[in-house]
């Protein structure tokens, strides 16, 4: 596939296009705006596809082509995969097709986990496509070797379709974080990475359920704020930092493959904004209709 060329990503004050299968990319989302809180932000939940973790690499990567070929339309300057299963799928295709824009991903924190880790054993809890995925694979081999740790890989499908009905206290949702969780902390993990952005957004159930269980020391890895470094990284790096905008405004705008009411209600509920979101239908990118 021949790259894209990207016109109009090179204003600082662009928007900075962020997806995710749903609402997992908020937990995302969070960190970007309080690390960068001049950008302006373009968020896209493909929840018509959702959930991502059961899907080929094939579609992932049509879908992530298709997302962002949308915020290149919209001037976007930069992207941010904030999906470990869309990033491991189709990060390389991403920077394949427009190699002049930065673009970050987030996967599961192994190296993090590692170093947190004081008796070795840590539980990576992710979806199963992330697992697969040749890209996590690799990961996985070359921190098992230049680690001591042993990675406990727990794939939790259902999980994310869980969260995103949005009972973050429902009896439901704890019985199926307490099936994952439990057994990992009887194998010994003193280490949960939560490798699906979804995850970080039912933290405060995860550490009842593991204080409950007088596990109180484990320590939870989410990397989102580690992305918003790296984003913040590359766009001082590439003098695309926005400037600081005149009057204070939240210049973040929604779009969804499906309902428009529910991010609505989703970024009302998970992160306290009031966002005007658009429900759009995404046509596949050229190229991929080419191939
Ligand atoms: N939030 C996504 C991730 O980080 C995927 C969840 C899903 O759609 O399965 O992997």
């Amino acid at each position: 596939m021949e790259p894209v060329t990207t016109l109009a990503a090179s204003t600082s004050s662009a928007p900075i296009g962020v997806f995710d299968s749903g609402v997992g990319g908020l937990s995302v989302l969070r960190h970007i705006h309080a690390l960068l809180p001049h950008e302006s932000l373009l968020y896209f939940a493909d929840t018509a596809y959702s959930p991502y973790g059961d899907k080929s690499e094939a579609v992932l990567t049509a879908r992530a082509l298709a997302i962002a070929a949308f915020f290149v339309e919209r001037g976007a300057k930069a992207m941010v995969v904030a999906c470990n299963t869309a990033t491991v799928a189709a990060i390389a295709a991403l920077r394949a097709a427009y190699p002049a824009m930065p673009i970050v991903g987030v996967e599961p924190g192994l190296k993090p986990g590692a170093a947190a880790s004081r008796n070795g054993k840590v539980a990576v809890m992710a979806t199963d496509a992330a697992l697969a995925a040749a890209k996590f694979q690799l990961l996985h081999q070359q921190l098992s070797q230049a680690s001591q740790a042993q990675f406990l890989l727990r794939g939790c499908p259902g999980l994310a379709d869980q969260i995103e009905l949005g009972q973050l206290d429902s009896d439901d949702l704890t019985a199926m974080l307490r099936g994952y969780i439990l057994p990992l902390l009887e194998l010994g993990a003193d280490t949960l990475v939560l490798g699906c952005t979804h995850y970080p957004l039912v933290r405060s159930a995860i550490e009842r359920i593991v204080a409950d269980a007088g596990a109180a020391h484990v320590v939870l890895v989410d990397t989102g704020d580690a992305v918003a470094r790296q984003l913040g990284r590359l766009l001082t790096a590439g003098n695309l930092l926005a400037p600081a905008p005149a009057a204070s405004h939240v210049a973040i705008r929604g779009y969804t493959s499906a309902s428009a009411a529910k991010l609505r209600t989703a970024f009302s509920d998970l992160l306290g904004l009031d966002v005007a979101v658009e429900a759009v239908t995404l046509a596949a990118p050229a190229q991929m209709m080419a191939d």
